[in-house]
């Protein structure tokens, strides 16, 4: 399996990643290239310690003109799985109707399952808003809720929307900030992204 991983910053998720693929825990899968969208982010190098080809793609107004010179790089380097990692832009519908089931995003909120819905059941049966957007950790610690989480699913043209691959319960405690909160959120992630992967993989083994 053939990982692109996009990013927009630190990259502590590509971080995991790579890890887990020097670790063994994801046998047969390579990322073979990293794309970032912001010239600084610091996940282009850790890309360049672990010699993966790396790339710094400005994203342009038209988002169409950045999309056309991402795929001509997804088809240079036999991408089959597109990972965002932190990646902070929007694609257009036309860009993810080409790649049906092979976009995963990492979201710092609770999606349901149904994908569109506007509010998560939590397990202790608590019905949460659905938090959707660039400002989830935050906007979740605004609401007063006293869970929140991370998910990963496929990307369909509808934002933070898409089936789930999985998912994990975060608990908020007294006195969480945005950074202890992101901070914790975060480390469910790094294990969240790896176990996503390799559900991917099974998904397609099985066809
Ligand atoms: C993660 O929390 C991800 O869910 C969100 O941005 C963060 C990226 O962190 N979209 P990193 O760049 O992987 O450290």
């Amino acid at each position: 399996l053939r990982l692109a991983v996009l990013v927009s910053g630190s990259g502590s998720n590509l971080q995991a990643l790579i890890d887990a693929i020097e670790s063994g825990q994801l046998p047969n899968t390579r990322i073979v290239l990293v794309v970032s969208n912001r010239a600084a982010a610091f996940g282009l190098q850790r890309a360049l310690e672990h010699k993966i080809p790396s790339i710094y793609l400005p994203w342009a107004k038209r988002r169409e003109e950045s999309e056309a010179k991402l795929q001509v790089l997804l088809d240079l380097f036999e991408v089959d799985l597109i990972v965002l990692a932190g990646f902070m832009k929007i694609f257009t519908p036309a860009f993810i109707t080409r790649y049906p089931q092979r976009i995963i995003n990492l979201h710092p909120a609770l999606l349901p399952d149904d994908s569109v819905g506007s509010t998560y059941t939590t397990s202790d049966g608590t019905v949460i808003p659905a938090f959707r957007g660039a400002h989830v950790v935050p906007d979740a610690l605004k609401a007063g809720v006293k869970v929140t989480g991370s998910t990963v699913h496929y990307v369909i043209p509808e934002v933070d929307a898409g089936p789930v691959i999985c998912r994990e319960e975060v608990r908020i405690e007294e006195g969480d900030t945005e950074e202890t909160l992101h901070e914790r959120i975060k480390a469910v992630e790094h294990r969240l992204i790896v176990q996503a992967v390799q559900a991917h993989q099974k998904q397609n083994e099985r066809g």
